[in-house]
């Protein structure tokens, strides 16, 4: 009896394993039972000499089921069935194209040989899922490829091309044409030449390199990506495991590191932003179909810093794009930025010339708004003034069919506001980039009551166009990144400077949790005025009591901007980005407290990082119960790839959960009853919640259910 997600079939004395579980072949029980079912098959059929395991679809397979992760693996497990294949008296040959990554590579490596097409990658990802890989990886990579290398393989977690992983071993002979047909020789091939099937687990493992220095080594060049995270330290293990212990023991201590990993709060962050990363474009009433509109042609009006990084995104993906600027020189400006955008990719070695000059060629530029014409979607990037965006919207609609989209670049005015002015408001959505654009993968895609289906739709498609994660957000005061920044992280961290921590204990703090970067560094870098800008464009929305942001506006007001004047929140040295404590500082910040009778004291590093966390979780809450975010999941990718959030806590809704709401409750009630009800009224649905002993994924996946 056939299964139908492993089909077998035989060529001549070869037999054919075509796992077949669509979208990316995932090793979940049905392609386990279908693997050990087909394996017996072609052992049991006389006729077939050697075996070749390929998968349909667009990809090899990607690996074991996260999904299934929670619980234990039913039989047979990844384990039996790869132990069935290497044990296949008739040699085994996996076949890999797209992507073999995590489980799918460890398939491939319980085979007797790997051939692969020139585009296909091969990986063990899994420490970025915060787990390490445990159905033989560990100790069958050491074996192909060496300790050292295999090391650092299953620690960077990045996968390497057929080329590379032939240079060491990993595929034996790279596969140009038919994949499958090609496979097929190769195997027919090491029948007629008398190849024996070739078991990894019967190979010596090298280990040049694999000592304490090596180890050191490879754990210091991925230092910075493992900052906080625990894992690699598990995989260290692992290999040593495979180095010191014979094979079977190897499995077994594989397997305890294994379900260890699975336990970890980092692995069930990692793991949560895994599918919140791809659930984000899952909105309720557009099915993904809708999502699919061709995107041809984008057209950019303003070639200031936004819309320059936006043409290099759109080109970057392939999209034709016309740029517009009404200024000759914000036109110069911005083309020059675009050539220093390719130019530092080529420089990273991340773009050869050629490709920089064909990317470059597929932006054209205009000084005529009339250039908008044809364009699917039109993104403005002008100055942020609600007048002149209004103004360049009702010419655009005038120009384009009710079909092209209309996205509206901006941080702080109002979507509906702006939209109002136009005659088709249905097809206006905001775009929030974020700085520089080509390389943040952020996009808040903000949507009003009037905008209709297939815009959002449309919305949705140049993010991932552009490889961006697309997160759907309402039209309010700082949409969902911002507000929670403004009204709670970084409110607070400057009222903990008004009442005694200084700018470097509250940047210290905030870093030793994780953050990359404390919120008094980021004013620097970004310039305290353009945060003074942003506040003055969002009050004109809503107003906020004092202290609000006293200390950034006071900094502006003195010319202190930041890095760019050598002076902000701290000095800087000329020529240096170090950033230094400043006397001028400190007594600025004594003098707005003694001004508002605050009372100073000394903080310790955890109340900075709790009342920093505390706030963001609370406002968070806001957000969400406001419907500005569709889910807590969606709040935390915006926190990750926006904001800095260390990504091995998950996301400060995710990192509330792991608190406990209970716990979060009761902590915000404690300050509110220290600081007073202004700043510290907990949010209803965080109350709710708390009260019913429930938690964020729990209301997520009850709204994803109704
Ligand atoms: N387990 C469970 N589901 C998986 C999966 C896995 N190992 N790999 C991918 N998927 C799912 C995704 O969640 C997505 O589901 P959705 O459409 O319902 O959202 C779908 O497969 C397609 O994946 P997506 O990432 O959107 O496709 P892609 O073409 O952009 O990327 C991969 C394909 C394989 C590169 C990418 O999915 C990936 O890196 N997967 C994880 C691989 C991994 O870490 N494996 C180790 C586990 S042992
Ligand atoms: P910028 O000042 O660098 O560039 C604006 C460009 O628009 C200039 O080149 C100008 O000549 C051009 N322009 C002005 N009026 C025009 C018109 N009528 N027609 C065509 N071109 C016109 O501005 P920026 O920093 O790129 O910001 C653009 C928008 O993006 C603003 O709304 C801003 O709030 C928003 N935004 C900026 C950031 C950021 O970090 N810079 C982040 C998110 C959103």
């Amino acid at each position: 009896m056939q299964s139908e997600a492993v089909r077998y079939q035989r060529t001549g004395n070869v037999g054919l394993l075509l796992i077949d579980n669509p979208p990316v072949n995932v090793l979940g029980a049905a392609v386990r039972r279908g693997l050990a079912l087909g394996l017996e098959m072609a052992l049991a059929d006389d006729a077939v000499r050697g075996i070749v395991i390929a998968c349909a679809g667009r990809t090899f397979s990607a690996g074991a089921d996260i999904s299934e992760f929670n619980a234990p693996m039913s039989e047979p497990t990844l384990q039996s069935v790869f132990a069935a294949i290497e044990a296949a008296p008739k040699p085994v040959v996996a076949a890999m194209h797209g992507t073999a990554l995590g489980g799918g590579l460890e398939l491939a490596l319980a085979c007797h040989y790997r051939v692969a097409v020139p585009d296909a990658k091969l990986g063990l990802p899994e420490i970025t899922l915060g787990v390490i890989p445990g159905a033989g990886g560990t100790q069958r990579l050491p074996r192909v490829i060496g300790a050292i290398a295999a090391l650092d393989m299953i620690i960077s977690g990045a996968p390497v091309d057929a080329r590379t992983a032939q240079q060491f071993g990993l595929v034996d002979a790279v596969i140009d044409g038919d994949l499958v047909q090609g496979a097929q020789q190769y195997c027919a091939k090491l029948v007629e030449q008398g190849a024996t099937p070739r078991a990894t687990r019967g190979r010596a493992v090298d280990v040049t390199g694999f000592d304490s220095a090596g180890i050191a080594a490879v754990l210091g060049k991925h230092s910075r990506a493992l900052k906080g995270r625990t894992t690699q330290q598990l995989v260290v293990d692992a290999v040593t495991a495979a180095v010191q212990s014979d094979f079977d023991a190897g499995l077994a201590i594989e397997r305890k590191l294994a379900d260890r990993s699975l336990t970890t709060t980092e692995s069930k962050a990692l793991r949560h932003l895994f599918f919140a990363e791809r659930q984000v474009s899952r909105v309720p009433g557009l099915s993904v179909e809708s999502q699919k509109d061709p995107i041809a042609r984008v057209a950019i009006i303003g070639a200031g810093t936004m819309g320059s990084g936006i043409a290099t995104a759109c080109a970057d993906a392939g999209v034709a794009v016309t740029l517009i600027d009404s200024s000759a020189a914000g036109l110069e400006r911005g083309l020059g930025l675009i050539a220093a955008n390719f130019e530092s990719s080529v420089a990273r070695g991340r773009l050869t010339p050629d490709q920089a000059a064909e990317r470059r060629s597929r932006i054209v530029d205009s000084a005529d708004i009339e250039a908008v014409a044809g364009a699917d979607v039109v993104i403005e990037a002008v100055f942020e003034d609600l007048a002149l965006k209004q103004q360049v919207l009702s010419k655009v609609a005038s120009l384009t069919p009710a079909s092209t989209l209309l996205a509206f670049n901006t941080s702080t005015l109002s979507i509906a506001e702006l939209a109002a002015s136009c005659r088709d408001p249905q097809r206006v959505v905001g775009l929030h980039f974020f700085s520089p654009a080509h390389i943040m993968r952020l996009l808040e895609i903000v949507r009003t009551r009037a905008t209709e289906p297939a815009a959002l739709a449309k919305a949705l498609a140049v993010a991932k166009l552009l490889r961006k994660i697309g997160v759907v957000a309402g039209d309010a005061f700082g949409f969902i990144g911002n507000k929670m920044m403004l009204d709670g992280y970084w409110r607070e961290a400057e009222l903990l400077m008004l009442e005694g921590a200084s700018p470097e204990q509250v940047d210290a703090a905030v870093e030793a949790f994780g953050f990359a970067m404390g919120p008094a560094r980021v004013n620097d870098l970004g310039g305290t005025d353009v945060g003074t800008r942003t506040r003055i464009e969002l009050f004109k929305r809503e107003q906020r009591p004092d202290p609000y942001f006293v200390i950034a506006d006071a900094l502006t007001a003195m010319n202190r901007l930041g890095q760019k004047t050598s002076a902000g929140f701290y000095r800087y040295e000329p020529g240096n980005r170090k950033a230094l404590p400043d006397e001028e500082v400190a007594a600025l910040i004594e003098r707005l407290a003694r001004e508002r009778g605050i009372q100073r004291r000394s903080i310790e590093a955890p109340e900075i990082v709790e009342r920093c966390l505390l706030q963001l979780i609370n406002v968070g809450a806001q957000v969400l119960e406001s419907g500005v975010a569709l889910r807590a999941a969606d709040i935390d990718v915006v926190w990750i790839h926006g904001y800095g959030f260390p990504r091995h806590l998950g996301g400060p809704m995710f990192h509330a959960d792991t608190l406990g709401l209970g716990r979060v409750l009761e902590r915000i009630e404690h300050y509110r009853c220290r600081l007073g009800d202004d700043y510290w009224r907990p949010a209803a649905l965080l109350e709710q919640l708390a009260r019913q002993d429930r938690s964020f994924a729990q209301w997520d996946s009850e709204r994803t259910r109704a």
